[in-house]
């Protein structure tokens, strides 16, 4: 028996979806040019694309969005707002982003000339695509078990320091802007960092002069894991370990759509008074009046509610517990799952589920194309497709690890959706010979193109053997 504790919620208002047949779906799929990500959510049973902005909101929450102050400058609901994000994270400066890629694009321009480079652990692509954009190179210092799909390291997010010495020594202290450091590491798999290791990183970036910032979208899944794993921290509630993560970082950017449980919004934390400064100048150009930042005030407010409630254990222990639970059954009928299970996603190890496929077939794209056809399940490809273009070479990049991402939303699917996934990807995983061929693209967009790139099966008209 695989453990499976009662949520601490009950349903109290339900959305319809809709189960359709294969001969539908495989129709719906070739006219999404065999990218989930272009289907109609309406087509999709069980929604597994993202955890981003698709979690079920509290009572508490809907009710605190009737508490929105609409105002443009000033509004009452931007100060409950900041108090929360202050008082959970520990930043003194809270400056709003619509979302999480906003405040990447403020703390990029802020921050980055043309020629420079950002050490970090593993990338994100909508992170570093606007650290390319504005001219640095990425350098990722993540340690190796991290690229291993096998790997039982605890802390697989962790940095490699001697990794990040070599990039300090190569490029010089004075071309690195920042450290760019993510808890959780979403594209390693929802891989949590140890606050050991990140004061190290925060300890070495500072002799060198050189500020950190966190990416604090999954941190309150991290400091779970740290309560868990690392020694010395068992006894501390969640939120004081959430503070003990962000108080060596010089600042945070933060997609409130993920552990807040908001459908929108994100934050800019910083703790230099003139950075923030500049922030809120730039915010007032890309996002909003530096008090609301492209959110209504009652965004804000459902944020403020969604960060008190995140950090609740019994909440958070419950999600973990789903994740685990889907991980185990995959991984006991044989899937090969990206261990240990991380905190927002299960990612199936989609290279050796279809290693008859070539890498350049797209294996990972591939089984997103296959699970959706068997029962709806939609989850996103997190491989070569993610990891677009080299800026320099032009070249594909092929990262180490090829996934199907299957996030999972707070708060909104129940045990047997989650038995109607396990039992789906385990027969898409005992057929896997019937995956016969993968895609090629037939539209490739320059940035992010894993969101709108059309793809075709590499011969005839279907992945799936005739
Ligand atoms: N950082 C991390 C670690 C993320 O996972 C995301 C988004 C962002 C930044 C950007 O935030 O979407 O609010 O602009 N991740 C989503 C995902 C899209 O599906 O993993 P955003």
């Amino acid at each position: 028996m695989i453990a499976y504790p009662p949520e601490p919620w009950r349903i109290k208002m339900v959305e319809p979806i809709r189960a359709t047949t294969r001969a539908y779906r495989e129709r719906a799929l070739r006219a999404a040019g065999w990218n989930p990500c272009l289907l109609r959510s309406e087509d999709v049973y069980v929604d597994l694309f993202t955890d981003s902005g698709t979690n079920a909101m509290s009572d508490r929450q809907w009710s605190a969005l009737m508490r929105g102050d609409e105002a443009y400058a000033g509004a009452r609901s931007f100060y409950v707002f900041e108090e929360a994000v202050r008082a959970h994270y520990g930043y003194p400066h809270v400056i709003p982003v619509h979302q999480g890629r906003g405040g990447e694009n403020i703390l990029s321009r802020c921050l980055i000339r043309p020629g420079t480079h950002v050490p970090g652990n593993m990338y994100f692509p909508s992170t570093r695509a606007h650290q390319e954009l504005n001219g640095a190179t990425f350098h990722d210092v993540i340690i190796d078990e991290a690229h291993d799909p096998v790997s039982e390291h605890p802390f697989k997010g962790n940095v490699d320091l001697d990794k990040l010495r070599a990039v300090l020594d190569a490029c010089g202290p004075a071309n690195i802007p920042y450290v760019s450091v993510a808890a959780t590491v979403n594209m390693a798999g929802g891989q949590p960092i140890s606050v050991a290791n990140l004061t190290e990183v925060c300890e070495l970036a500072h002799h060198h002069g050189i500020p950190v910032f966190l990416d604090t979208a999954r941190a309150v899944e991290n400091a779970w894991f740290v309560k868990q794993r690392e020694p010395g921290w068992a006894r501390r509630s969640v939120a004081e370990i959430l503070l003990a993560l962000c108080a060596p970082t010089d600042g945070a950017v933060m997609s409130a759509k993920k552990d807040s449980f908001a459908n929108i919004g994100g934050w800019i934390a910083l703790r230099d008074a003139e950075l923030a400064e500049q922030a809120r100048g730039l915010v007032l150009l890309f996002e909003g009046l530096h008090t609301y930042g492209g959110m209504a005030g009652r965004d804000m407010e459902a944020i403020a509610q969604g960060i008190a409630e995140s950090v609740e254990e019994s909440m958070i222990a419950a999600r973990v517990a789903q994740l685990e639970y889907l991980g185990r059954r995959l991984r006991d009928a044989g899937v090969p799952v990206l261990r240990p299970i991380g905190g927002h996603c299960v990612c199936i190890d989609a290279a050796a589920t279809l290693a008859h496929l070539p890498r350049d077939q797209f294996p990972g794209q591939t089984l997103a194309a296959a699970v959706y056809v068997d029962a709806g399940i939609r989850g996103v490809e997190r491989g070569a497709v993610s990891a677009g273009r080299d800026p320099l070479t032009g070249r594909n990049r092929f990262p180490a690890l090829e996934l199907l991402r299957l996030a999972v939303p707070r708060r909104v699917y129940t045990r047997s959706h989650i038995d109607h996934v396990a039992d789906s990807v385990i027969g898409v995983h005992d057929h896997r010979d019937a995956i016969a061929r993968g895609l090629t693209f037939t539209h490739e967009p320059p940035h992010l193109r894993f969101f709108q790139a059309r793809f075709a099966p590499v011969a005839g008209a279907s992945i799936f053997a005739e």
